[in-house]
């Protein structure tokens, strides 16, 4: 692997991983995954552990910086918080992946590719869900050009639309976060979209796309407070083109856990 340091080149998926020690697998029985569309890709990549246990701080740190490119403070921010939330041990030092679909910690109904945690479970559901996904990829995208900061925006409103409890402020902050990071890291930088074929294989197979180039410049706070900001107000002001977009419902067949 190469080092995680703050390249201003693009690096693709070949120079992140030359030797080609990380290929995709899906999980087998027994291996744990997450809601989480950016960690499970990370160990179906072998980045982080593929039996998705027992994660540590550097572990987590070192697979967001070298992947996705994101900064020190971002990777320790996030890592962070997921142990402390829902790791386990006296202070807690290890992280199991399922463990982040623990109700309304960190995670929250009106996810995206995810139906919501049913009524009174402790946990949500870690599969994706494909009619949320399939409509997520058709709504959104109808002229097949990709996601774009206010697709996001459109998207999360539409979700949060039909929810009998509005998200409260934390977890629609955190929602958006979900969507400003996925623009900041899957992006194409010449067309500033995330492609439609690119959220199809890393929301719906949680796989790296084919010929990945992790961002330019590392991601950092900043950047992903500001997107946020932006797909928080076009979704309050209802700047979410393309317009009269119908509520997303997850398909009627329920993904367990
Ligand atoms: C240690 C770092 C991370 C932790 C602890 C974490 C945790 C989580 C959790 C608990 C969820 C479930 C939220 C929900 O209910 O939808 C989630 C979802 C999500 N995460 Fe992460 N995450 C991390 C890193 C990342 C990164 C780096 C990205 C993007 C590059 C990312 C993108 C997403 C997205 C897009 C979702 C929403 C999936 C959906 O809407 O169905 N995450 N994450």
């Amino acid at each position: 692997m190469s080092s995680s340091t703050d390249h201003d080149t693009p690096l693709t998926i070949d120079q992140i991983d030359p030797n080609h020690l990380h290929e995709y697998r899906r999980p087998v029985a027994g291996e744990r995954r997450s809601p989480c569309p950016g960690l499970n890709t990370l160990a179906n990549h072998g980045y982080l552990p593929r039996s998705g246990s027992d994660l540590t701080l550097t572990q987590l740190i070192t697979a967001l910086q070298e992947v996705y490119h994101l900064s020190l403070p971002l990777a320790l921010l996030l890592s962070l918080t997921g142990l402390l939330l829902c790791g386990h041990g006296i202070f807690p030092r290890r992280l199991h992946l399922d463990s982040l679909a623990a109700h309304n910690k960190i995670e929250h109904n009106a996810s995206l590719v995810h139906t919501d945690a049913p009524p009174h479970a402790r946990f949500a559901p870690t599969r994706v869900d494909t009619g949320l996904l399939h409509s997520l990829l058709t709504v959104y995208s109808p002229r097949g050009h990709g996601f774009g900061l206010r697709e996001f925006a459109a998207a999360r409103r539409a979700r949060e639309s039909i929810l009998a409890r509005p998200l409260d402020a934390l977890h629609e902050e955190i929602a958006c976060a979900e969507g400003a990071m996925t623009w900041l890291v899957m992006r194409d930088e010449t067309s500033g979209e995330v492609p439609v074929e690119s959220m199809r294989v890393w929301y719906g197979e949680e796989r790296l796309p084919a010929g990945y180039s992790r961002p330019t410049q590392p991601v950092g706070l900043t950047e992903t407070r500001r997107r946020v900001k932006v797909i928080k107000e076009a979704k309050a002001n209802g700047q979410t083109e393309p317009a009269m977009m119908p509520p997303v419902r997850p398909a009627p067949t329920f993904a367990s856990r």
